[in-house]
């Protein structure tokens, strides 16, 4: 089997790392790694390859950032080319980027089958640059491979064929298990942290950066709960590049304690450790629940809606700062035992599942 796999921003270099390991142990496949460069800074990038041990990328298509137009149809462009010059037997995509776009639509039109991993998650918001990606990535995908049971019933709700979809569980608990064990003794001694008392941070979305008033009142109740209890946030280069241009990097409390992107191993300890985790990242919240530490989820809507019913995972639409203090402290002060179901997110071994179905079609 040959397979090639598109990659380029930094979730998918996680969720390959699980993937790519299995699908190399497999006598008979060869795969073929494609990085478009959507991301490309050392600390969103090469730290991943470094740490999760991936193997250097067989084309590397330097695309770079853009508009959306720009980059995804600069992306299909050459991602074509290596379509057509190495005529793999499918293709292997990643969640909803622009990179899993651009793999998705390069392939369907050269009739090579798409297998999409993390299939039919929804936020039913079409704003999102994502939900677009998802729903056109997932529609011409020939496998379908989704992470939770609420995934498999949006599938069925659009009406993909059964014999499509897998119910296979999440990559990125894959990644917990077996990269989670790697800690780092000095992740919170160098930020001067103390275990479980701090709040973690990340923000990203384009709705919490693009507009000034939404990043000014997100920044702003962080800031507020900052002077509370010490917050920490690694800064997504988006989210830097809009608080240089609305200004806002001197007006943060000196509390809020903004620091470059981190690896995944730094990232992993920074979450175990922390009291509460409040991001717009999907990654982030089901992190925290592999790693038990409740969550606030700064959006309107989340695709992991089964977090948000078991009470780890609370919605809170940053409208504004009081909003986003009051949410993260109750969340803080909120004592409730939870559920945790076993296998919510699958047993660990949703790259294998992946590995032997596509081995077998
Ligand atoms: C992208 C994905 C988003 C995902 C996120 C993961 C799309 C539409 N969005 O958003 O779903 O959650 O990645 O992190 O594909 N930049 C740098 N250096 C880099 C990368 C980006 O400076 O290495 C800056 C550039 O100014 C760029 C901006 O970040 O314009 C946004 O990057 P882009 O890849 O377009 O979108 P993300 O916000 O990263
Ligand atoms: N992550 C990381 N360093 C950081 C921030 C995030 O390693 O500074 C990891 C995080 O642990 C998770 C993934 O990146 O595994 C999530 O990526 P991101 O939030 O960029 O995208 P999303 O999941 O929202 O698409």
């Amino acid at each position: 089997m040959k397979i090639v796999t598109v990659i380029g921003a930094r979730p998918q270099f996680i969720k390959a790392a699980v993937v790519s390991r299995w699908l190399r142990e497999t006598p008979g496949c060869e795969e073929i790694l494609v990085h478009t460069g959507q991301h490309y800074d050392e600390n969103m990038s090469d730290v991943f390859f470094q740490e999760l041990e991936i193997p250097k990328p067989t084309y590397h298509l330097g695309i770079g950032s853009g508009g959306h137009g720009a980059q995804t149809g600069r992306m299909l462009e050459a991602i074509e080319k290596v379509l057509l010059e190495c005529k793999p037997d499918k293709l292997l995509i990643y969640g909803d980027t622009n990179s899993t776009l651009a793999g998705a639509l390069a392939a369907a039109k050269l009739h090579v089958p798409v297998a999409h991993v993390e299939a039919g998650l929804r936020s039913f918001n079409r704003k999102m640059p994502e939900e677009i990606n998802r729903v056109v990535a997932d529609h011409v995908s020939m496998w379908l491979f989704a992470p939770t049971a609420a995934a498999v019933h949006n599938l069925r709700n659009e009406g993909v064929a059964e014999n499509q979809i897998f119910l296979v569980g999440d990559v990125m608990y894959d990644a917990a298990i077996y990269f989670g064990t790697r800690t780092r003794a000095d992740t919170l001694s160098k930020l001067g942290l103390q275990s479980k008392n701090y709040v973690l941070a990340t923000i990203h979305r384009a709705e919490n950066t693009d507009a000034g008033p939404r990043l000014r009142g997100v920044f702003a109740g962080l800031s507020a709960i900052a002077d509370e209890l010490p917050v920490v946030l690694p800064l997504h280069p988006r989210t830097r590049a809009a608080l240089n241009r609305e200004k806002l990097l001197d007006k943060c409390s000196p509390n809020l304690r903004l620091v470059d992107p981190l690896g995944y191993l730094d990232m992993v300890m920074l979450e175990k450790h922390a009291s509460v985790i409040a991001t717009d990242s999907g990654g982030v919240q089901k992190e925290a629940f592999f790693h038990r530490v409740p969550c606030v989820t700064l959006r309107d809507e989340t695709e992991w809606v089964e977090l948000v019913e078991l009470g780890w995972n609370r919605l809170v639409p940053p409208t504004d700062a009081d909003t986003i203090e009051a949410g993260v402290l109750a969340s803080l002060r909120d004592t409730k035992t939870r559920l945790a179901p076993a296998e919510l997110y699958g047993g660990g071994q949703a790259g294998e599942a992946i590995t032997r179905l596509l081995q077998a079609a």
